[in-house]
């Protein structure tokens, strides 16, 4: 099951250079499982030809309001009927002018005007800085915010024409990401999250240290998953290999007390609403780390490492006046029940999440108990990314007042 699964998207194409990146979004939304309709004005197929866009989404691409391939002749009535959302990618600056004002000289405009209202529509601006910063561009983009229409970007950075600056077009895997959280519910529209994730780093020497096996992908999972229900994410992430999740603020650090400060100084920053701990901390660092590299002096000679103990971040955060709402992990071997439900009463937290340790370090799937003071409630084995959709849906129905 792709996330898109069942979806039926227009995606409308104007004229702009961003429209070649719309072919690896189109490749994107059905591997992600959804049907793709493209509909594209006559500028956008200056730009790359319906055949490409045909081949791709694998759909007839219309282009002309006068189109007699749909019965009743009526392509923009007909093309929009049974769509769940409209996404226009990339949207000029002509574009944004007439979806502004009602204009309907077109195929593509007229079809957005005649949507049904339930029907969610999202543009994605891509044009020079100029034209972006233009104050008639900005007026028509106000308005546009104003009826509801959702903007996806545009980013900042070096553009076709040589200038540099905003208006260019969100990537691909940045649209994908802003289409399938336009599906989700917005349960925590306007809640600040913090969460760790990933294992620690304790440093022995410069160049060896003591890890764990976590790979970080069940926090990210919940970062994207947070960002997704409408919430604001800050991510404290231990080494791993995985790229930041689309939409979160990350701080990567290494050992367990930079962790530590880390989400002391987000604290101390601004209110937050819930802290999610899924990091695997480090219980102990070498409380003797050199300096300098260990060397191997001779065959029997071993070094001597000491340990002292880690902070115990979740249970400080807990403890906290004023604390967020804190949900804390138990990455256990065996006794799964029996320990999880221990664990939650001894670090003070509300909910506690508990899974098998090898069952899930370093893979996509995974298998959650949830326990809290009624009991525990076991979500079934899934990808992580499912399993965080959940998990936030509980998260959300425990803090509503
Ligand atoms: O006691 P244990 O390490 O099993 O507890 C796991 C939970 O506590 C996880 O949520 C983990 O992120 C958190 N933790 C922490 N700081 C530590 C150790 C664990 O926040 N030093």
């Amino acid at each position: 099951m792709g996330r898109l699964t069942g979806k039926k998207i227009v995606l409308g194409l104007t004229g702009g250079i961003a429209c070649y990146k719309v072919a690896e979004l189109t490749r994107a939304l059905g591997k992600a499982g959804a049907t793709v309709q493209v509909v594209m004005t006559q500028s956008a197929t200056q730009f790359i030809t319906p055949v490409t866009m045909q081949a791709l989404s694998g759909n007839t691409v219309y282009h002309d309001q006068w189109d007699a391939r749909i019965h009743n002749n009526m392509p923009h009535i007909d093309l929009t009927r049974d769509a769940d959302l409209i996404v226009i990618a990339p949207c000029s600056t002509d574009f944004i002018f007439k979806l502004a004002h009602g204009a309907c000289d077109d195929l593509l405009s007229t079809l957005c005007i005649a949507r049904p209202a339930h029907i969610p529509l999202l543009v994605a601006p891509a044009m020079n800085v100029e034209m972006w910063q233009n104050p008639a561009t900005q007026r028509n983009v106000a308005l546009l915010k104003a009826d509801g229409i959702q903007l996806l970007g545009p980013a900042a950075g070096e553009q076709a024409c040589g200038e540099t600056g905003m208006g260019r077009m969100l990537e691909p895997d940045q649209l994908l990401a802003e289409i399938i959280a336009a599906f989700q519910p917005k349960t925590l529209a306007g809640k600040q999250l913090l969460i760790t994730a990933g294992p620690t780093f304790e440093a022995i020497d410069p160049v060896r240290g003591i890890t764990n096996l976590s790979s970080g992908k069940m926090g990210y999972a919940i970062a994207l998953a947070a960002w997704e229900a409408g919430a604001d994410v800050t991510l404290i992430s231990g080494p791993t290999a995985l790229d930041a999740p689309y939409g979160s603020r990350r701080i990567q650090v290494q050992s367990a007390q930079q962790m530590h400060d880390a989400v002391m100084a987000q604290l101390a920053q601004k209110h937050h609403d819930v802290f999610i701990a899924v990091a695997a901390v480090a219980d102990w660092r070498v409380s003797n780390a050199s300096e300098q590299k260990l060397k191997k002096t001779c065959a029997t000679d071993t070094p001597q490492l000491e340990f002292a103990q880690n902070p115990d971040i979740l249970a400080g955060v807990a403890a906290m006046p004023g604390a967020p709402y804190c949900v804390g992990f138990a990455a256990e071997s065996e006794n799964l029940l029996q320990y999880g439900s221990a664990k939650r009463i001894k670090k003070n937290v509300p909910l506690l999440v508990g899974n098998i340790g090898h069952a899930t370090f370093g893979l996509d799937e995974n298998e959650l108990i949830l326990f809290d003071a009624h009991g525990h409630q076991h979500l079934p084995r899934a990808d992580k990314q499912t399993l965080a959709k959940q998990l936030i849906a509980e998260i959300a129905a425990r803090i509503k007042p």
